[in-house]
């Protein structure tokens, strides 16, 4: 089952500890949109500059023992609107959308069964099938039988029906709905229904012409036929505002890459197989932001256009899975978490050959997976459509092979955004054994603040020695100095920060010269000589696997 209550303590920590907060939020929020925290900007941008690091600074070596070359790029976020033309966005990129008649609100067709299940009318209806049905029958969820009595109780009790599901047929016109409902069973008295299937035959009144139908899952109302809906952003450049100076937001950072594919290799030397790599922010009108971060209507992307032969592209999409999966489990996620999942032939996008995703076991997922980035085979579509779009030649002169052609395309693609949010996820520990009660448990080299740095009490000449450390180890590493509070509500903080280390100056260290380190995943306390806390954070940071 999707853990919504993890959910909830993992959005609530982000706030309460400045990770994320929802954006614009002294006005009420904007839906779709959220702010990064002190903390949140941090460990975005180590996720970024490991990213960064990965493939542009330190490329993998390839198959063939030799390094790969990777180049770096930060296209603008606006460019000319046939860009997107050829790209296939604006004709294309659109996912179906459904409207509530009685409440109004919108769904993105594809999410309406899931965000159902979740629902808390069709959760509790749900309930009212199962305890009437008995043993193996309820154990399944799967068939049920009506109970009329027992339904009827439940549309009328204003509390629950009412409250719940206003628009849901078999709340707004009880007798109606259920009169139809008895017929049917009549008709086939043996038959069983599922606990979905009967939940959809009391959501319309108009059984008769429609059938079963999937209700909303606000309010239960009948949704309208699905109709297409365009998830670009659209603006102006300029003073004018009409069709000529529209521009749109861009959707991914990846057409920048293309649009500046001939520019870069003009310019840096570069020979196939190669690749251009870029991290920025993209925006895309979601029909149905949610799960947090998950799916927001401004994120920010990591993708990197791998440029190599056509008859090459196959075994170059295979070794980008490979690297991709091994890149997300050196961040610290773990291995059960992670699968892959190639996608069906009907689900490609309109320019992917094969894709493969990498998938997370998110709480509101469980116990399925959800997408976390792309790896996607593009062929030549881009750079054909921007060709002819463009009226321009970008087809690459292969010496060794005296031939020109238009290299194929393969695009590891990832959400740094959606990144974030796995590794608050993994690091995300309940621990009833400390006074915080749960502990963020990142990777060391991810971890927001690498070390506290504390006097055990703000007097005594504790404080002037710990600032000491903490102005020999600020060059190196993002630390923290703080005098305020009592130690263990320092600790406290430190845990819910998810900083690995503490180093605390106490009456000992005055004579001793030795702090305390207290060690965030368990608790334990050694002491170490003052001089030797910077070799520590060198092994146990810049050195851990
Ligand atoms: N250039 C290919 C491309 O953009 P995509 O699968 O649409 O492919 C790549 O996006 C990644 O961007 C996704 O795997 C996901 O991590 C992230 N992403 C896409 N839409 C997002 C959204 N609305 N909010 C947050 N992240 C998103």
């Amino acid at each position: 089952m999707a853990d919504h209550a993890a959910m909830e303590q993992l959005v609530a920590l982000c706030k309460r500890r400045g990770f994320v907060f929802p954006a614009s939020e002294i006005y009420g929020g904007i839906n779709g949109f959220w702010d990064y925290g002190p903390l949140g900007t941090q460990l975005k941008n180590n996720i970024r500059d490991h990213w960064w690091r990965h493939m542009v600074e330190c490329p993998p070596i390839g198959p063939d023992g030799a390094p790969l070359q990777i180049v770096g790029l930060d296209s603008s976020i606006i460019q000319n609107p046939k860009t997107w033309v050829a790209s296939g966005h604006v004709g294309g990129f659109n996912d179906p959308m459904q409207t509530c008649r009685q409440c109004k609100k919108l769904f993105r067709s594809d999410h309406v069964q899931d965000m159902l299940s979740d629902s808390p009318w069709y959760q509790s209806l749900t309930e009212v099938f199962l305890q009437e049905s008995q043993g193996e029958q309820a154990a399944s969820h799967e068939s049920v039988e009506f109970d009329a009595e027992q339904l009827r109780r439940w549309a009328r009790d204003r509390k629950r029906g009412k409250k719940l599901a206003p628009g849901l047929a078999m709340v707004r016109d009880t007798d109606a709905t259920l009169a139809w409902i008895a017929e049917e069973v009549e008709k086939t008295p043996q038959r069983q229904y599922g606990v979905a299937e009967a939940i959809k035959y009391l959501a319309t009144e108009r059984l008769e012409d429609t059938g079963p139908v999937t209700p909303c899952p606000n309010c239960g109302g009948d949704l309208t036929e699905p109709r297409l809906f365009n998830l670009m952003f659209e603006s102006y450049a300029g003073a004018v505002q009409d069709e000529s100076s529209k521009v749109y937001l861009r959707p991914e950072t990846a057409q920048g890459i293309f649009l500046n594919y001939k520019n870069i290799l003009d310019t840096m030397r570069v020979k196939l197989p190669f690749g251009i790599a870029q991290i920025g922010k993209a925006f895309r009108n979601e029909v149905t932001p949610r799960n947090f971060i998950f799916r927001s209507r401004e994120f920010e992307q990591m993708e990197m256009e791998w440029f190599c032969p056509p008859d090459d592209a196959r075994q170059w999409y295979e070794f980008w899975k490979a690297q991709r999966m091994d890149w997300w489990l050196s961040m610290g996620v773990s291995k059960e978490n992670l699968i892959f999942r190639d996608h069906d032939a009907d689900e490609l996008a309109h320019y992917s050959q094969a894709c493969v995703d990498v998938e997370y076991k998110y709480p509101f997922t469980t116990p399925n997976f959800g997408e976390l980035e792309g790896i996607a085979h593009r062929g030549c579509f881009d750079l054909t459509q921007h060709q002819e779009h463009a009226k321009c030649k970008l087809e690459y002169f292969d010496q060794e092979r005296n031939e020109r052609y238009l290299p194929h395309v393969i695009e590891p693609a990832s959400g740094l955004t959606r990144g974030v949010l796995v590794l608050l996820c993994e690091a995300y520990t309940p621990d009833e054994t400390r006074p915080s009660k749960v502990f963020m448990k990142f990777h060391p080299r991810l971890a927001p603040i690498k070390a506290g740095i504390f006097p055990l009490v703000n007097k005594e000449g504790m404080p002037e020695v710990a600032q000491k450390l903490y102005l020999e180890l600020r060059p190196h590493y993002t630390c923290q100095f703080d005098v305020k509070q009592s130690i263990g509500k320092r600790y406290a903080r430190m845990d819910e920060a998810g900083t690995p280390y503490c180093f605390t100056v106490d009456g000992q260290t005055l004579e001793d010269d030795t702090v305390t380190v207290r060690h965030r995943d368990t608790q334990a306390q050694e002491r170490i000589n003052i001089t030797q806390v910077r070799k520590f954070l060198a092994e146990k940071i810049d050195q851990a696997e």
